[in-house]
C-alpha cells in the first residue's frame, strides 16, 4: 500500500541556477521545513556533476532539529537537491536532451502551488482516458508502448489535437525519472515541443510545479514569433485543466479500472520504490525488498 502522506525519495528541483553565483544564498518552503541553499567555498555537499561554483544546502524539518546536508546536482537551469536527506542518492538525473540548446526556442516557465502529491500527478501520465476529457486532445489516447526500469518509467501515446485552429496527429512521450523529474516529447506535423516538468513536495499535500517549454525553431521567423506568443498560453491553459481534478482526488488502493484507464496499476508497482523504506548499503537486500512490494 502506497503512503502518499510520505515524500517519495528521489531528485527535486530546489530553484533556478542563479546568475549571480558569489552571492546567492536563499531559504525555500520545500519537503515540509526549510530548505537553505548558498553558494559555498567551503567543505559542504559535492554537485554530482558541477562546472560551476559549489552550492551548499541543508535541511531543517523544524527550529528544534539540526540542519542536515542535502545533496546536490545541476540540471541547467535548475538545482536539484535528494530527498530525503537520510539516504544518498540510488540513481542520477540524465535529461533526454538540454532545455537550452540551438535551433530550440528559449524556455518559457509556469508555476502553479497544488493541494496534490506526486502520485496523483504521476498517474496523469498512465491515465489514457482524461486526455480527451479533460485535455484538449481531438482523438482517444492510443497507448503505444509504456516502460519502467529502475528509477525510469516512459509512456508513449497518440492521439490529435488542434494547434493554432489545425487539426494535426501528435506523438508523445512522457520520460519519468523518479516523480521529481519529467520530461515530455510532443510531435506534430506543425510543432516539436520539449516540456520539463517539475513537481517537488511543499510539504506531504502540497507541490510546487514548473513547467518549462521549448520549442524547435522553424524556418519561419513570423511563425516562430506566433508559436512563442501562442504555446505559453495554450501550454498554460491545457495543464491547469487538471488543477482542479488533482485537488479533488482520493486515492483508492484498489481502484475499478476500465480499458480506457491505461496501466495505472502498473504505475503504481513502479512508483512503489520511491516511498518503500531503503536499507543503505545492501542494494541485494534493496533490490529484493522493491521486487516483494510488486508482488
Ligand atoms: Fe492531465
Amino acid at each position: 500500500m502506497l503512503d502518499i502522506a510520505k515524500i517519495p525519495e528521489g531528485w527535486y528541483r530546489i530553484c533556478k541556477i542563479p546568475r549571480r553565483e558569489s552571492e546567492f544564498a536563499e531559504e525555500f518552503n520545500l519537503f515540509g521545513g526549510i530548505v537553505r541553499v548558498s553558494n559555498s567555498h567551503h567543505s559542504g555537499p559535492k554537485p554530482l556533476d558541477s562546472t560551476l561554483p559549489r552550492w551548499s544546502a541543508t535541511f531543517q524539518k523544524d527550529q528544534t532539529r539540526k540542519p542536515k546536508a542535502l545533496t546536490l546536482c545541476e540540471k541547467p537551469p535548475f538545482l536539484l537537491a535528494w530527498f530525503p536527506e537520510t539516504t544518498t542518492p540510488n540513481f542520477d538525473i540524465v535529461p533526454l536532451s538540454p532545455l537550452i540548446r540551438d535551433h530550440w526556442s528559449a524556455p518559457f516557465h509556469l508555476r502553479w502551488i497544488v493541494k496534490s502529491n506526486l502520485l496523483e500527478i504521476a498517474e496523469n501520465a498512465a491515465d489514457m482516458g482524461h486526455f480527451t476529457s479533460v485535455h484538449i486532445y481531438k482523438e482517444h489516447a492510443q497507448l503505444s508502448k509504456f516502460l519502467t526500469e529502475d528509477h525510469k518509467m516512459s509512456v508513449f501515446f497518440k492521439s490529435a489535437r488542434r494547434i493554432l485552429g489545425i487539426r494535426v496527429p501528435v506523438e508523445i512521450e512522457l520520460h519519468y525519472q523518479g516523480l521529481g523529474w519529467v520530461e515530455s516529447r510532443a510531435k506534430s506535423p506543425m510543432v516539436e515541443v520539449h516540456v520539463v516538468y517539475t513537481p517537488t513536495p511543499i510539504d506531504s499535500s502540497h507541490l510546487e510545479i514548473n513547467l518549462s517549454l521549448s520549442f524547435k525553431k522553424t524556418r519561419n521567423p513570423l511563425f516562430n514569433l506566433i508559436l512563442r506568443l501562442i504555446l505559453p498560453w495554450e501550454a498554460g491553459r491545457d495543464y491547469q485543466r487538471d488543477i482542479p481534478i488533482w485537488e479533488n482526488k482520493i486515492i483508492h488502493q484498489h481502484p475499478k479500472l476500465c480499458s480506457a484507464d491505461g496501466p495505472i496499476l502498473k504505475l503504481r508497482r513502479w512508483a512503489n520504490r520511491f516511498y518503500s523504506p531503503r536499507i543503505e548499503g545492501n542494494s541485494a537486500l534493496q533490490d529484493r525488498v522493491c521486487r516483494l512490494s510488486e508482488l
